[in-house]
Order: structure tokens, then sequence, then C-alpha cells
């Protein structure tokens, strides 16, 4: 199985990378973000305890979040592999997603950084935000976003690194240039 992590900060083009690895490899998209929402449009509890905490532009507890992820894992288990988008957020998720894995005999292939300048991920999250109205794509949120990840989420990369599976993308310019990058790494580790 092609395990991948697609990681890096709010706006770097996780969600629009994902659908194109998908197309290519075929592989099951787990998106915490997506979960999330779904959850809040559903009007459970559980959606309405996070949309609180994800219009602060904070994180939801590691709890609920590995909860998801396991039963998606359990659900998909007769595919190519999984891309995890947004998730692990913290080293504690990316402890339980090795564990996770483990019980199917798997493991992560590769976790791939999207690099993206602070001043062009607000532009993008701004963008979208006028264009789509997503409750969190609001200048304060946004900046919020980007300072939980660089506090909580960067030492997810450091977690990956001693393990030598961490791979750095540019992640500006065109879609398309970015996507060839991904997959001349992703050719890397499948040879
Ligand atoms: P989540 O949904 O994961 O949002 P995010 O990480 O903030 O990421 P985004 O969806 O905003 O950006 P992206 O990197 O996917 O980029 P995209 O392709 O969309 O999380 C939302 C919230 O849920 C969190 O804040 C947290 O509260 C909670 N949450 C989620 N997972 C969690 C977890 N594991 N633990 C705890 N809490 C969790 O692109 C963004 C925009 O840029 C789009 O408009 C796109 O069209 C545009 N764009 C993409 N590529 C380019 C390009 N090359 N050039 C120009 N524009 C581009």
């Amino acid at each position: 199985m092609l395990n991948i992590v697609l990681f890096g900060p709010p706006g770097s083009g996780k969600g629009t990378q994902s659908e194109k690895i998908i197309e290519k490899y075929g592989l099951s998209h787990i998106s915490t973000g997506d979960l999330l929402r779904s959850e809040v449009a559903a009007q459970t509890e559980l959606g309405k305890q996070a949309k609180e905490i994800m219009d602060k532009g904070e994180l939801v507890s590691d709890k609920i979040v590995i909860g998801m992820i396991r039963n998606k894992i359990e659900e998909s288990q007769d595919g190519s592999g999984f891309i995890f988008d947004g998730f692990p957020r913290t080293v504690e998720q990316a402890r339980e997603l090795r564990k996770a894995l483990t019980d199917y005999d798997e493991r992560v292939s590769v976790m791939i950084s999207l690099e993206v300048p602070r001043e062009e991920l607000v532009k993008r999250l701004l963008k979208r935000g006028k264009d789509t109205g997503r409750s969190d794509d609001k200048l304060e949120t946004i900046n919020n976003r980007i300072d939980v990840y660089n506090r909580q989420t960067v030492p997810v990369t450091y977690y990956y690194d001693k393990m030598h599976k961490h791979a750095g993308v540019e992640g500006t310019g065109s879609v398309d240039k970015i996507f060839e990058r991904i997959v001349e790494v992703i050719g890397l580790i499948k040879n």
C-alpha cells in the first residue's frame, strides 16, 4: 500500500493536491478537516463542539480526531492506500497514526510537506473566504491558524525526519507544477 501524509500550513494546497494524487494513484482520501466540516453541517453534538474551535482556528482535541481516523482506516482497508490530508497535526496524532496502521501491518510511506510563504497563504485563504464564505477564512482566524500550525504542528516534521520520511516540496507556482514535484517524490519511494 502507498500511505501518504500530505502536510503543510493552512492554504498550502493539501486539498487541491490530494485530488490530483487520488486521481493518479487511486488512494482513499482521509481529510480530518472535511470529516469535521461534515459533522458541523449535520449539526451533531461533535460538530457543534468542533465548530467553535474551528472558527477560532484552534485544533480539535487529539482524542476526537484520532477516533475519526481509526474508523476511516477500518472502513477502507481494501484500497491501494491512503492519503492523510491535514492529519497528523500533533506529535500525539502522528504516534497514534503509526499505531493504527501497524494494526493492519501498514506504515506511512512518506510525509510530503508543502512549503509556502506566509503572505501567499494569507492571500489564498482571504480569496477563498471571499469566494466561498468558509467561516474560518477570515483574517484574524487565518493568522491564528498559521500561528497554531507553527507552534503545534511543525514539530510533526521532526517526528518524520527522524524516520527519514519527511520530504519538503515547494508549494508555490501552478497547481500542475507542484503536482509534478510531488509525483517525483512519490516515484522515489515507489522504486
Ligand atoms: P483543514 O480543513 O485541514 O484546513 P487547513 O489545514 O487550514 O487547510 P485548508 O483547507 O485551508 O488548506 P489546504 O492546505 O487544504 O489548501 P487548499 O488546497 O484548500 O482544517 C480546518 C480546521 O479543522 C483546523 O483549523 C482545525 O480546527 C480542525 N482540524 C482539522 N484537522 C485537524 C486535526 N488533525 N487535529 C485537530 N484539529 C483539526 O487551498 C487553499 C486555497 O488556495 C484554495 O482556494 C485553492 O484553490 C488555492 N490554491 C491551491 N493551490 C494553489 C496554487 N498553487 N496557487 C494559487 N492558489 C492555490
